[in-house]
């Protein structure tokens, strides 16, 4: 890859829009939403990333890479389930069915794995055998498959605090989904993440877990956020991980991960100051998002260097003054 074009785009990157005519402003760590007054939402895909559920900085042509990476898993997946892009009006943004929020973040995992404290591995390691709900047997090792994936769902905690694993007895119990809808969002859940195992495979990935978030449209379920991406999934290589895994070592990786790994190295893992983002660290993780986003689309992803944020203006709003 050519990491001088990375280089380059560093000081351009989208870090925040605001568009005084697109409607109400809704800011998510990651995306810029403009709710308009005719039920979509104009989502504008930032490259902020955020780790640890804090944003950290920004990283060249991440917001592209998550729509491009999405917009194929939405198409791939679009038979078991409808989603909300109704457009997809420039490379880094979308016109969505705004949808009303199902509370709940369904987690569907194949591997047993993770750095954080909260992660099902810290969580093994330290003796717990009930996962969200979820029986585990002993013996297992880090990275290590399950017989089935399981699902550990979680609550979508409100701006600035952390989302809860939880089991589905608890989110019953706290009356937060009620127990006929999570059995549906369970099951359109493993569909969702056993296409995106197989599919993946086809593209020599291992697809080692994600998140998933629904919404209700019209009375009618349907899939919102983003899919399958590397900020809500975890992406190994497939050739490499059965030799590393016997030697005990870490897969190879496509995804936020490294990110996670590094910080939680310089022993940041949520509380406190966080370490600001070294040129190197950027260049790297864009690396790993194009990588990934390209092994799907099939073809080199067209990157321009450039301001972001002129582009986008350009197409949503050119006479926006501000
Ligand atoms: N079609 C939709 N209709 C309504 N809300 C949606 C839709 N798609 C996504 N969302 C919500 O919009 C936000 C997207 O922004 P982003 O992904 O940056 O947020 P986040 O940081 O993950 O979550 P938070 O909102 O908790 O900060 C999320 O809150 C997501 O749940
Ligand atoms: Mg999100």
């Amino acid at each position: 890859m050519d990491r001088k074009l990375l280089r380059s785009q560093l000081k351009h990157t989208l870090e925040s829009t605001n568009f005084q005519n697109q409607g109400e402003l809704y800011k998510g760590k990651v995306r810029d939403n403009y709710i308009r007054e005719d039920d979509t939402i104009m989502m504008v895909t930032s490259d902020r990333i955020s780790a640890f559920d804090r944003v950290l900085g920004t990283i060249p042509f991440k917001g592209q890479c998550l729509v491009e990476i999405a917009n194929w898993w939405f198409g791939e997946t679009a038979d078991i389930i409808a989603n909300h892009v109704k457009s997809r009006p420039h490379p880094n943004v979308w016109e969505v069915r705004k949808c009303d929020p199902i509370p709940v973040e369904m987690v569907v995992r194949g591997y047993l794995t993770g750095v954080t404290s909260t992660s099902a591995w810290s969580a093994y390691e330290k003796g717990d055998r009930n996962f969200c709900g979820n029986e585990l047997p002993d013996g297992m090792i880090k990275n290590q498959a399950f017989d089935e994936p399981i699902i550990t769902p979680s609550t979508k905690a409100e701006q600035g605090a952390h989302d809860e694993s939880v089991s589905p007895e608890e989110l019953f119990k706290r009356e937060i989904i009620d127990p006929d809808l999570y059995e549906l969002l369970a099951n359109y859940s493993l569909r969702l993440y056993n296409r995106g195992v197989e599919l993946a495979a086809e593209k020599g990935m291992i697809f080692v877990d994600t998140k998933y978030e629904f919404g209700i449209y019209n009375g009618k379920i349907m899939l919102m956020d983003e899919v399958n991406t590397p900020d809500s999934s975890r992406y190994w290589i497939a050739e490499s991980y059965p030799e590393l895994f016997e030697q005990g070592k870490e897969p190879i990786k496509l995804d936020k991960e490294f990110l996670r790994e590094w910080l939680a190295n310089q022993g940041f893992t949520g509380d406190g100051d966080a370490p600001k983002l070294t040129d190197k660290i950027r260049i790297d993780i864009a690396e790993k998002y194009i990588t990934l986003a390209e092994k799907f689309i099939g073809e080199p992803l067209k990157l321009d260097v450039g301001s972001t944020f002129d582009s986008i203006k350009s197409v949503v709003d050119p006479f926006d003054t501000f």
